[in-house]
């Protein structure tokens, strides 16, 4: 656990908004907070370095120190089940998937009681399904069947208990007709089952949820009385079971936290730790693709051990965005006892009223997809590196217990597809360091989207910034007030919502600057049932870091199919005119100049830049084309009249395509070949509705912006493109 560290309830307020800070510290005394805004975020000595405006005058305070916990793990839990009061004999049974072999129990379904040792639990371990019924006063009994059991098939579990004929009995059977195992054992006298505890699924209460269960669950039931053939209970809404006392049926309310009971004591219960939904279930055929059209074929949850949804801090203490305080990147910095961390967020201009007329759009959901983003690349050279530079210390290679990113698996092998921004995020931090890379910083998001905002206030050019989730929650009207809107580096993760915005903004005449690689690109879902968590299903192709499973392209929170954007028939290419073609690693290249910078149209892009070689230098891979490049197509929705200035080239052997541009490997979805495809298109287009993009297609361009003090090729174009988007006005611009 990091000694201390915390996490914002959002991540941008205006003039008059609050935010709730939310802070662990294990020091003894008191820990200081106090503000700072950020400017760049940097380390590298090669650079400009890290320049932080101290505003400990505009606020300051200390607040006592408190450690606050992380618990990993998800599971449903059933409040109401604590007051049931059954004392006759107990039939629990239920369907499960299980997806990781664990040396410990896994609890699939228990009401327990550990104060007083009573109550029941069925599990998994590592010896076949586990009853464990409670002896108050004594060991409690635990009957396994000893027949360890296969991954990733469905199984029925039971346990069958008779205190009056002092009778256990607990089993498994593989579903499809295969092997049924079924041990019993005698109850000693003073078995209680029934405990004043609530129900859990996926977890035991002992006296927090612990052992938790790794895969799918479906269909828990409870049953007063003996059931001499548990393997054949069916929980049917529409075919009542003779004695049910409660049934949990994983089809209903699939997009938010519920669980639903059809029996009849309704005994609904909530989602801790944000399982994953709309999965496929034991009765799924492929009949259905989608969990809307066939929800009773998607009626599982896949309980996972390493979930984290809100870690539900308390909160330390709020701030609220005072008169004066321009918009801008700002930090929280939090100092006790010789550690330090920096809780990031983003004040915006007061509401209605820009203070600029550019605006830096923060790729906060990017940032979100990445937290926590456990690469396995803190090597000891790496490590050396970090010291050196006085970079962020933490790494989440060290630290699993804050949760992991959309860019991780599981410990039991199945993708992560949420990420959630209500706890520590130590990739969301100035001065942390993503990769050793050989010629430059190796930063990314949070902290490489600061070359820009350097590079703008180095050219005393007046900016805004919102987020993306302002742009998801206010649309085009937050844009249209700015003549020219900026990206970062790397704008990959999008809403329908801010699709739209983007496309809105300049439909109505808005002019956009893409200053990234590999943007617009995957699909996620958001929900307001779910604050602070981001959805994403790694569907059908596309650069992935594990994939969806057939069956599960549809997202839980909003129902619509996930993957890449260019699959719902929005290509990057449609708003930002070029789109992802190639990716290595993180090495820079130089652009090239091409004809099309002598077009009449786009020659002003390259005033006072005669160099045929643009950006052979920079602090993101040594060069300003790198990475993850992007490219002009018009059969992708490049639009006409798209004009490419500068185009890389040289790019090293880790280049390849993106699979998603492949057919065969040989040939491409364009005709060309591969090796024409390995490059990032420096594109110009100017629209019918008097709006305009210019697009770099590249993550390391910005890195290059403060080469020999600000005064280069790159910069150069950068400045000449603001100052003429800011020039002409955009309909209903303030
Ligand atoms: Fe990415």
């Amino acid at each position: 656990m990091i000694p201390l560290t915390g996490y914002t309830d959002r991540l941008s307020a205006a003039l008059g908004e609050r935010i709730a800070f939310k802070v662990s510290s294990t020091a003894a005394g008191p820990y200081r907070a106090s503000l700072a805004r950020i400017v760049h975020a940097d380390p590298n000595p090669a650079g400009p370095g890290v320049k932080v405006e101290d505003l400990a005058d505009r606020f300051s305070i200390e607040h006592p120190s408190r450690a606050q916990p992380l618990h990993l793990g998800s599971y449903a839990r059933v409040d109401g089940a604590a007051a049931l009061r059954l004392s006759g004999p107990l039939t629990v049974a239920v369907l499960i998937w299980p997806t990781r072999a664990a040396p410990g129990e896994q609890c699939v379904l228990s009401r327990w009681d550990e104060t007083t040792g009573a109550g029941w639990a069925l599990s998994l371990g590592p010896g076949g399904v586990t009853a464990r019924i409670g002896v108050p006063g004594g060991a409690p009994l635990v009957l396994a069947t000893g027949r360890p059991v296969t991954l990733r098939q469905w199984y029925r579990v039971w346990l069958v208990a008779d205190p009056a004929a002092r009778a256990l009995r607990g089993g498994q059977a593989a579903l499809g007709g295969g092997r049924r195992e079924e041990v019993s054992a005698s109850l000693p006298p003073g078995a209680r089952l029934d405990a004043a505890a609530p129900l859990l699924v996926g977890a035991r209460l002992a006296p927090g949820a612990r052992e938790h269960f790794n895969g799918k669950v479906e269909d828990p039931l409870l049953l007063a009385g003996a059931a001499a053939a548990p393997e054949a209970l069916v929980l049917d809404p529409l075919l009542p079971l003779e004695g049910l006392v409660a049934g949990w049926d994983f089809s209903r309310s699939i997009d938010g936290l519920d669980v639903v009971d059809v029996g009849p004591h309704r005994l609904g219960g909530r989602l801790v730790n944000l399982p994953t939904r709309a999965v496929t279930g034991a009765r799924w055929t492929g009949r259905e693709m989608c969990w809307r059209h066939a929800p009773r074929e998607y009626a599982a949850i896949h309980f996972h051990e390493d979930d984290l949804y809100d870690a539900g801090w308390a909160t330390d203490f709020d701030f609220t965005v005072p008169e004066n305080l321009p918009s801008g990147a700002y930090v929280m910095r939090l100092a006790a006892e010789g550690h330090v961390d920096e809780l990031p967020f983003y004040v915006r201009s007061p509401r209605g009223r820009p203070r600029a007329d550019v605006l830096f759009i923060a790729s906060t959901y990017t940032y979100q997809a990445y937290a926590n983003h456990a690469r396995g690349n803190t090597d000891a050279a790496f490590r050396v590196r970090m010291a050196a530079w006085g970079a962020y210390p933490h790494n989440p290679d060290d630290h699993p217990e804050n949760g992991r990113s959309t860019y991780n698996r599981h410990r039991d092998g199945s993708g992560i597809c949420y990420s959630s921004r209500l706890r520590p995020v130590l990739t969301f931090r100035p001065r942390y360091l993503t990769f050793l890379d050989a010629r430059g910083s190796g930063l990314r998001h949070y902290s490489a989207d600061t070359h820009l905002l350097d590079w703008l206030e180095a050219h005393s050019i007046a900016f805004d910034v919102v987020t993306d989730e302002d742009v998801d929650a206010e649309g085009v009207a937050l844009l249209t007030r700015y003549t020219t809107v900026l990206t970062g580096s790397h704008p990959e993760y999008h809403t329908a919502r801010t699709l739209d915005a983007h496309q809105g903004y300049l439909d109505g005449g808005g002019r956009l600057v893409y200053l990234g690689g590999n943007g617009f690109y995957w699909r996620i879902a958001t929900s307001p049932t779910v604050p602070g968590v981001i959805e994403v299903r790694r569907a059908e192709g596309g650069i992935r870091a594990w994939d969806a499973q057939v069956g599960e392209y549809y997202h839980a929170l909003d129902g619509a199919y996930g993957g890449l954007w260019r699959r719902n028939g929005r290509p990057p290419q449609q708003i930002a005119a070029v789109g992802f073609s190639a990716q290595g690693l993180f090495e820079g290249s130089p652009y090239r100049r091409q004809p099309g910078a002598e077009d009449p149209r786009a020659a002003w892009i390259m005033a006072g830049v005669d160099d045929k070689v643009i950006g052979d230098f920079g602090l993101s891979g040594g060069g300003a084309a790198g990475f993850e490049l992007d490219r002009a197509d018009p059969a992708l929705g490049t639009p006409a009249g798209a004009i490419v200035v500068a185009s890389s080239e040289g790019h090293g052997p880790s280049f390849v395509v993106v699979p998603e541009e492949l057919l065969s490997h040989i040939s491409t979805v364009s005709g060309e070949k591969p090796a024409r495809l390995l490059r990032a298109d420096m594109t110009y287009v100017e629209l019918p509705g008097g709006g305009a993009v210019f697009a770099v297609g590249s993550i390391t361009f910005c890195g290059s912006l403060s080469h020999n003090r600000y005064d280069n090729n790159v910069s150069r174009i950068l400045r000449n493109l603001v100052d003429r988007f800011r020039k002409a006005r955009t309909k209903g611009a303030a």
